[in-house]
């Protein structure tokens, strides 16, 4: 049987073609990545002041406000109201980014959307000196076992990340037909390698009966994850986690599964060269209702970009590749392809959005694609409304 063609089909089309060529003009260059500040009155300096250690550096240019241990002086000592950071704090120190880090050092505070009390060093030190300095500063954190930021590679729609995070999530799958299912997503991490993950969807579901639309939430899910390895040199992270989800959406309207299930996976993430990335993730679903098993694996493969200058908006577009198959003999297995392209809303680079589309590349006429779109609120960093 042919499916009648839809009128959104063509729309869907459009969406990922305009998301593909976008796609392919980042990766040739036409958004630019990286690039080197320039200022020849810091090279003139440098040159004049001779070589100098990032702890020297740090002593000489941060420390007056910093502290030479890294703890930053107390309120009443360095003469503004506003609360300095804890370098020596791998909760605080370790998630972060040395690039953001060398962005506010060359621009100051307000590059990332922090108060111009912290001050502009990019006329005064060299892009190399601020390299080393930032590599000094990272180092307050001596304690190896929290995974570095550098890790952190950007979020795909459905491939989970091994980096454990302090982020709220709104993520929505759309049909063409206009069933939706929303998900709110909580995730917190707990000390160096944990992480725990709470998720609770919203189902919008057209079922083809007469009174045919059911809305309402979905089967909550639990999940705990933990990093088992991580090396900042070798550009990697592997984790493994397991997610439980409950029958607590209606089965009746089909909004609900009816079943308890567990889900348990391995998630690597790594770093390639160039600025590109890869997150893999390998996936069994065991349904306790006896129900068939399930096997997934989700690959995403993207760049992680910036726009106007080494400093400005990220831009990261992804392809991401999923398949699923059912553990029985004779089953076949599913793919789909999700191009998308994830954006950094405001300049603390907090706030950050990713939409795609999840193509089906087998069973095509009986499968449709879907949109899918989520809003990342990384809370550790920020409320809603700092770092505009
Ligand atoms: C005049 C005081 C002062 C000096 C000197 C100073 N800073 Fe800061 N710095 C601040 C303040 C204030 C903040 C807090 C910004 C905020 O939270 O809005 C800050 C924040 C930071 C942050 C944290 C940003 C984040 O992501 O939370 C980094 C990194 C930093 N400074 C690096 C440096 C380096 C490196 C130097 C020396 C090259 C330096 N600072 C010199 C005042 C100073």
């Amino acid at each position: 049987m042919t499916r009648a063609p839809s009128p959104l089909l063509p729309a869907f089309r459009y969406t990922a073609g305009a998301l593909c060529t976008l796609l392919v003009l980042g990766i040739a260059g036409c958004i630019s990545s990286g690039g080197e500040p320039n200022s020849t009155n810091a090279a003139k300096l440098a040159l004049e002041r001779g070589p100098q250690s990032g702890r020297q550096l740090y002593e000489n240019n941060c420390g007056a406000c910093h502290g030479a241990d890294g703890k930053s002086l107390p309120v009443t000592q360095v003469g503004f109201d506003f609360p300095l950071p804890d370098f020596t704090d791998c909760g605080y120190n370790s998630p972060e980014q040395s690039a953001d880090w060398v962005a506010i050092a060359h621009e100051g505070g307000p590059i990332r959307g922090f108060t111009p009390i912290m001050p502009a060093f990019g006329d005064a030190l060299t892009a190399e000196e601020l390299e080393k300095l930032v590599t000094y500063v990272r180092d307050f954190c001596a304690d190896k076992r929290w995974p570095r930021g550098e890790l952190n590679f950007p979020a795909p729609l459905f491939t989970e990340k091994a980096f454990p995070e302090n982020e709220t999530l709104v993520k929505s799958v759309r049909d063409k037909d206009g069933s939706s299912e929303t998900q709110l997503i909580y995730e917190h991490r707990i000390g160096a390698r944990d992480q725990y993950e709470i998720t609770v969807p919203y189902v919008n579901l057209d079922t083809g009966s007469p009174d045919h639309w059911q809305q309402g939430v979905g089967d909550i899910s639990v999940a705990f994850k933990h990093v088992l390895a991580s090396s900042l040199d070798k550009g990697y992270i592997v984790s493994a986690a397991a997610e439980v989800s409950l029958p607590t959406g209606s089965e009746a309207s089909g909004i609900g599964s009816g079943h308890t299930s567990l889900e348990a996976f391995i998630a690597v993430g790594k770093q390639l060269p160039n600025d590109f990335f890869v997150h893999s993730r390998a996936i069994y679903l065991t349904p306790f209702d006896g129900s068939t098993r399930e096997a997934e694996l989700h690959v995403a493969f993207g760049r992680a970009m910036t726009s106007r200058g080494p400093y400005g908006r990220q831009w990261n577009p992804m392809v991401e590749v999923l398949g699923a198959r059912a553990l029985e003999s004779g089953a076949k297995t599913e793919w789909d392809w999700v191009p998308q392209v994830q954006v950094s809303i405001n300049q603390r680079q907090h706030l950050l959005f990713n939409v795609g589309v999840r193509l089906p590349l087998t069973d095509r006429d009986s499968r449709d694609p879907q949109l899918a779109a989520y809003f990342l609120w990384d809370w550790f960093d920020g409320g809603l409304r700092d770092g505009w």
